[in-house]
């Protein structure tokens, strides 16, 4: 017996004892998940079916991750066809696709890159952490380049390593504690700046404070500093515009590795292919991974610039080679899947079309949730977007987690499924937004329309209505 799109609610009943029974999963609260499930069973488009016959509007793209949207059955032929050719076979030889999606990659960059092949972005980080440190080795030796300069409130991944660089306490503080390898610098998130400033006249302290970091470790112990473009899970933070290149410079000044993490800013989702890409800086390392496939296979990516991919060039007994392998790093169907993706991404120019119905949508909410007095800032490029809800616009209190909870709860009772910003006490407090880059006009209108109705209700229910 399989699930189809036909309801069935004996079917359905007896998945959710099966994987109650059985699963252990991610984030949720099993007790939460007893009394209220989804059991998705095929998606199109933007739209992601229940078991039960409910239609999602899936206004997050998965975790962020679904660009070219759902129901490609292209991208499964393609797969099935290279595992009939070849499945599987370590990445220390050469296959087709991947060499394919390397070029691909290096291409979209502009020349001058190398990739290599992980399974997601944990990993493409982490692989960044690695390379970052051997680079050092090499070129400084002498010194002892090992730490890595990240920004508070951070998210790069769910290993030990990339939690510990992140900087999401709540996320991190019942699995500390980690080594001493990250040092964290204050993030720019301007609608709540950590050093009580305000743009323009703050100068941009948050980059300079890099600067201070730098000197006050020593830099001859700094390997790279990483960096998410656009601060996708603190509640999307767009940075000031002279952030980046400022931040680059300092790498440049120090000789220190710029470690850009693309994984969610990526293959379109802020209207550029990559989110760097709006400041015109040149990162030496980037991980990708979500968008790079749209999720249709696990795959990601570490992209190094030609500078530290010769770092690694020497005779065999020299050692100077990459020092890890990921077994299904350079899979031969994801990469077929990925090549596949991207040149879809290119062919129906996605990314131009994030960035016009991001604008579309930004209007389209601006418009019609600042009328609440709880909508304190509306922020994001292209399709990646959230909208910071506060006790009052004057005090910028953050409003009661139950009641942001609320308005997430309420749009999926009523089809459409929004995310929450992490970020702790601090940060928790932002609807966060990421459709598939080919969500239509008429979606984003519905997208709106119900978080009009579900601010609307949190309003109501905070005046105690
Ligand atoms: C910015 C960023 N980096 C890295 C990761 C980790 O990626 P993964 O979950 O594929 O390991 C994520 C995941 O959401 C992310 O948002």
């Amino acid at each position: 017996m399989s699930l189809t799109n036909t309801p069935d609610p004996a079917e359905r009943a007896r998945v959710v004892a099966q994987d109650l029974e059985n699963v252990l999963h991610p984030l949720v609260q099993h007790r939460a998940l007893e009394q209220k499930q989804m059991v998705v069973v095929s998606a199109q488009g933007s739209t992601v079916m229940d078991a039960d016959g409910t239609a999602f509007l899936d206004a997050m793209a998965g975790l962020w991750c679904v660009n070219i949207g759902y129901g490609r059955h292209e991208l499964a032929d393609i797969a099935a066809e290279q595992m009939r050719a070849i499945a599987y076979f370590p990445h220390s030889a050469m296959n087709l696709p991947a060499a394919q999606l390397a070029e691909q990659l290096n291409t979209l960059m502009g020349g001058g890159y190398h990739s290599y092949f992980v399974n997601s972005g944990s990993e493409a980080n982490e692989a960044g952490f690695k390379f970052a440190r051997q680079y050092a080795k090499h070129e400084f030796p002498g010194e002892f380049r090992f730490k890595t300069i990240s920004r508070y409130y951070a998210y790069h991944g769910t290993t030990l390593s990339t939690l510990a660089a992140g900087g999401m306490g709540d996320r991190k503080i019942k699995f500390e504690p980690f080594g001493g390898e990250f040092v964290h610098v204050p993030a720019p998130t301007c609608y709540r700046c950590p050093l009580g400033l305000e743009y323009p006249s703050c100068k941009v302290a948050c980059a300079q404070a890099i600067e201070t970091t730098i000197l006050g470790e020593g830099p001859q112990t700094v390997a790279e500093v990483i960096v998410e473009p656009i601060m996708s899970g603190v509640g999307v933070a767009v940075p000031p515009d002279e952030y980046l290149p400022m931040v680059e410079a300092i790498c440049r000044k120090y000789d220190v590795l710029l470690h850009v993490d693309e994984v969610i800013n990526g293959f379109g989702r802020t209207g550029r292919m990559f989110g760097h890409q709006h400041w015109g800086i040149s990162p030496d390392i980037m991980a990708v991974a979500k968008g790079i496939i749209s999720a249709y296979l696990p795959l990601g990516a570490t992209i190094v610039k030609n500078k530290v991919f010769e770092s690694f060039l020497g005779a065999p007994a020299d050692g100077r080679q990459v020092f890890q392998v990921n077994t299904y790093g350079g899979h031969p169907a994801a990469a077929a899947v990925a090549v596949r993706n991207i040149e879809i991404l290119l062919e129906e120019q996605l990314a131009e079309r994030s960035a016009s119905m991001g604008a579309y949508l930004m209007d389209g909410l601006k418009g019609r949730l600042m009328k609440h007095g709880i909508v304190g800032d509306i922020r994001g490029k292209g399709l990646l977007l959230g909208i910071e809800l506060v006790v009052d616009r004057q005090s910028k209190t953050q409003l009661e987690g139950h009641l942001v909870q609320g308005v997430v709860d309420f749009c999926r009772e009523n089809g459409v499924l929004v995310g929450r910003s992490g970020g702790g006490v601090r940060h928790s407090n932002t609807i966060v937004m990421s459709p598939p880059l080919i969500i239509t006009r008429s979606e984003c209108d519905t997208l709106i329309d119900v978080l009009d109705k579900a601010i609307a209700d949190a309003v109501a229910k905070r005046a105690g209505a």
